[in-house]
């Protein structure tokens, strides 16, 4: 697994042995519980499931010392219900903490690494990815989007300071590029740091930072945290995710470019009802094999819908759990429940996209 691309299924507890980071652990949710007054089902059910320095984040928030979100997305002609899945906690803590949020759009990014092939097609979807971002309610008061290509006056600086500490045996033994890779792709990670430090720099004194992110995205905030003291700033924190399986089974890669693995957030009613019903279970040969052994949703991804997204109650996850173990509930069944609530939280969210266009600019910083 690199941040642009992952292959089989993934072991999760290695990544956090390989990567050195912290489970999420009860003690650390109780503390979440006790300051947010609850605690976000994607972190009681490990879909955030690893962090870096959460702990001293909560620390600080509690002797009064607020703390500032970061994440990010680079420009997807198919924004899928995977890249909103961080969107999601995100927009959880900056409501529970009155945290004020830098939204980085990748348009550099993806050029570089050949997703678009010219900069105008990257940054015009960038625009139309910013409508789906807005549409997730984020608070516009406390919300700042901004493009690396046009912030770049602002950011550069930042952005040079810290790449004059990031050598090319670090990059290449952190991302394995090799002698073909253009050197834009090599500097990247630089850019990728700057948001970390941005309000440091607007308050003029440390400001922690926490940034919600897939776990694929981890080895860039590893350099981010190891030359941040060098240029004087707080190591920013940390919390990861799973990744959203794909549809057609955990092992199979999840593309924007292979439409039947993900819902899209532009699906229509009958595309996403199509999917959901062609989505991969742990389900038997035959319904009466299914009555009587059960199914599996250890290994089923419309169970992990319900658990990484789309059923908020603990009760209900539990009953569909155990119902599709004894042999009750059939996936037929269980896929139309699912679709139920995708195709709700698809209606809200085209129509919040709708009425986010006349409200872009009071999200955006510019130079
Ligand atoms: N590299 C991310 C992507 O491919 C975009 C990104 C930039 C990001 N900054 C981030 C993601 C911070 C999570 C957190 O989409």
């Amino acid at each position: 697994m690199t941040p642009w691309e992952v292959h089989g299924v993934i072991d999760y507890s290695k990544l956090i042995e390989r990567f050195g980071t912290q489970p999420i652990q009860a003690p650390l949710l109780e503390r979440v519980r006790r300051l947010a007054g609850e605690v976000h089902p994607m972190l009681a059910r490990g879909v955030f499931y690893s962090h870096r320095d959460f702990n001293w984040i909560l620390d600080e928030y509690e002797k009064g010392n607020k703390f500032v979100l970061y994440t990010g997305r680079g420009p997807s002609s198919g924004i899928h219900l995977g890249h909103m899945l961080p969107w999601l906690l995100t927009k959880w803590m900056q409501d529970r903490f009155r945290a004020k949020l830098y939204f980085q759009i990748t348009d550099d990014e993806k050029f570089l690494f050949k997703d678009f092939e010219s900069l105008e097609e990257a940054q015009k979807i960038a625009y139309d990815n910013i409508l789906d971002i807005i549409a997730m309610g984020f608070d516009p008061k406390l919300t700042r989007i901004f493009l690396d290509t046009e912030y770049i006056r602002h950011m550069y600086p930042v952005a040079i300071r810290v790449a004059k500490h990031i050598t090319f045996s670090t990059t290449r033994a952190v991302f394995g590029f090799e002698h073909s890779n253009n050197i834009g792709e090599i500097f990247y990670t630089s850019m990728q740091a700057v948001p970390c430090f941005l309000e440091s720099i607007e308050q003029g004194k440390n400001v922690p930072c926490i940034i919600p992110c897939g776990i694929d995205q981890d080895p860039h905030f590893r350099i981010a945290r190891d030359v941040a003291p060098l240029l004087g700033y707080y190591k920013p924190a940390l919390l990861h995710s799973k990744l959203l399986p794909s549809l057609q089974g955990f092992g199979a890669k999840m593309s924007s470019s292979q439409p039947e693995t993900v819902i899209f957030a532009a699906d229509s009613e009958k595309e996403a009802r199509r999917k959901i019903g062609e989505a991969l279970t742990g389900g038997r040969t035959s319904v009466e094999e299914q009555r009587r052994l059960g199914g599996n949703p250890d290994i089923c991804v419309v169970y992990a819908n319900y658990q990484y997204i789309f059923e908020p109650d603990e009760d209900h996850l539990k009953a569909v759990y155990d119902t599709c173990r004894s042999g009750a509930r059939l996936c037929g069944e269980c896929k139309v429940e699912l679709a139920d609530k995708v195709v709700a939280f698809l209606k809200r969210h085209q129509a919040n996209r709708e009425r986010a266009r006349e409200h872009v600019e009071e999200f955006m910083l510019r130079d």
